[in-house]
């Protein structure tokens, strides 16, 4: 049973406050600290409460604490529900999505812990999904919210291995994709710093197609290194770019809805993208409609910002075939419960997930299990300490558990 629940206020990536915590079961704990995004989809639950970290801690010592002692931890969703009925708001804006998120996913590490399970399994169990190992795609090149001024307009340029021979091979390729553009970007831009963002990707003034063309260089020679084809992704994070009647381009035209659906076509066509994020903003679901029936199976089309892990806008989506990716964040949400909910509802609809890191992160690895246990796709960077503490751990699961690779085929 939990006998002790404990928080603290610790870093993430970014330096910025984050809230940890710690369920206790008499010797056994589970341990969680959430990240945060830079990026926030306007339909996300609150992170944090107005007072901030101390104001969850508070929180969590008062009133949450004292319902959930003596309580068995193995009753994850029971306990979920518990914490949104002592949050009482729709959106966790009261106790704030980073400390349930924390509580949460704690006590599921507790309970796996005491049962002698990895998260992973333990996870299985509770979905009733077959363990596997997720792509894994990497941030190379970073812009938009997640770095300056002088950056690419489109937040993420991505890589992912196709059909690798194993996921620790898998999560190889993109680390060495990331070397090999840093040493073209080194010969290519005489301005170049070596700067990254907060992903831990490439900063470099380029335009979409230069940083595209830079990838495909990258990526072609890489793949005949190591044996395997690697593709290009994209994370267009088009709400940021979106005014309201047009997307924003520093260093293009504006582009309304119908040439911004063109626009993304193109890249897709032209660079045989594997996966494109947010290619509209959050609320387009008409346009996110459009551009996935327009590219059919071809690409993954994945929703971040517009369906937020919530499982009523995953389900409106799925009814207008909106995406046939779901990106998935448990902060978003605010619960393991209500993650896997989401992740149930897409694959449901045919969907893939993809389990997602935040551009704020700490060096926790529940992310990796979550994965395994129930998706096809993970996002945590490529490099740099806070993402590879996940990658490590898929690499650590793969070997402990002899699991076979989530998606095999184009
Ligand atoms: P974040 O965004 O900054 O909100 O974590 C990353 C993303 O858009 O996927
Ligand atoms: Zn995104």
């Amino acid at each position: 049973e939990i006998k002790d629940i404990r928080t603290r206020k610790l870093l993430n990536s970014r330096g910025e406050e984050t809230i940890e915590v710690e369920v206790d079961l008499g010797g056994v704990v589970g341990r969680f600290s959430s990240p945060s995004g830079a990026s926030v989809g306007e339909h996300e639950a609150v992170a944090l409460p107005e007072g901030g970290v101390d104001k969850s801690m508070d929180l969590i010592d008062n009133e949450v604490k004292p319902r959930l002692l003596g309580r068995d931890p193995t009753e994850q969703f029971e306990i979920d529900s518990l914490l949104k009925e002592i949050d009482g708001t729709e959106n966790f804006s009261r106790l704030g999505s980073n400390a349930s998120t924390a509580v949460s996913i704690a006590t599921a590490k507790a309970a796996a812990k005491n049962e002698g399970m990895f998260l992973y399994e333990y996870i299985s169990v509770l979905t009733g999904s077959n363990p596997s190992i997720p792509l894994p795609l990497g941030n190379i090149i970073e812009g938009g919210e997640h770095a300056g001024e002088g950056a690419t307009e489109i937040q993420e340029f991505l890589t992912i291995p196709v059909n690798p021979p194993s996921g620790q091979q898998a999560v190889f390729a993109n680390a060495l994709v990331h070397h090999e553009v840093g040493r073209i970007l080194s010969k290519e831009i005489p301005s170049f710093g070596g700067g990254k963002g907060d992903e831990l990707g490439w900063v470099a003034p380029l335009t979409t197609e230069a940083a595209l063309e830079i990838l495909q260089k990258a990526i072609g020679k890489i793949s005949d290194k190591v044996g395997f084809e690697i593709k290009t992704s994209l994370d267009v994070a088009a709400s940021e770019m979106w005014d309201g009647s047009v997307y924003k381009y520093r260093r293009d035209n504006d582009r309304d809805t119908e040439s911004q659906i063109e626009f993304i076509t193109q890249l897709i066509n032209d660079y045989d993208l594997y996966y494109v994020e947010d290619p509209l903003d959050e609320n387009d679901f008409e346009g996110f409609s459009k551009l996935t029936k327009k590219i059919g199976d071809k690409s993954l089309i994945c929703g971040d910002d517009i369906f937020t892990t919530n499982k009523e806008r995953i389900q409106r989506g799925m009814e207008i075939g909106a995406a046939n990716t779901v990106l998935i964040k448990p902060n978003q949400i605010g619960t393991l419960k209500d993650t896997l909910k989401a992740i149930e509802v897409a694959e449901k609809n045919n969907c893939y997930t993809a389990v997602s890191h935040r551009s704020g992160e700490t060096t926790d690895s529940a992310i990796a299990h979550i994965a395994v246990a129930c998706s096809e796709i993970i996002k945590t960077g490529a490099i740099g300490g806070e993402r590879t503490a996940k990658l490590n751990e898929l690499i650590r699961i793969e070997e402990n558990g002899n699991i076979p690779v989530a998606i095999t085929g184009d």
